[in-house]
């Protein structure tokens, strides 16, 4: 990894916005026909690196880039940390 670690309890509490629309497998989806990239069991990398292009305008997509506004280079570790780890 070489992004900064995260911390998987910091990132728990973070990550239940990002459920609500990521559904994983264990979780029951709110949205059933709301299509959505999954999370669960990707590369920790590849999700912080994913929330930084939203950030900064990279990729562009409305409610990604508002939902990556807010977090801290931390904050994406930590829920990247939380999400990945969930099957
Ligand atoms: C309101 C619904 C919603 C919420 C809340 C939300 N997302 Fe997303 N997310 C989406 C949608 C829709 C896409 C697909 C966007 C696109 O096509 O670029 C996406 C894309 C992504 C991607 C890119 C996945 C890929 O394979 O390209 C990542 C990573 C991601 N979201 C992480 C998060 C994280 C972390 C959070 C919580 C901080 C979060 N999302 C909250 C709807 C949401």
């Amino acid at each position: 990894m070489g992004q900064a670690a995260g911390d998987m309890e910091a990132g728990k509490p973070m990550a239940q916005t990002c459920l609500g629309c990521h559904g994983l497998p264990s979780y029951t989806n709110v949205y059933p026909t709301y299509h959505v990239p999954k999370l669960g069991g990707q590369h920790p990398d590849y999700i912080v690196a994913a929330l930084k292009a939203y950030k900064k305008g990279e990729r562009d997509h409305g409610t990604m880039r508002a939902q990556a506004a807010s977090l801290s280079d931390q904050d994406m570790a930590d829920i990247a940390a939380y999400l990945t780890a969930q099957e």
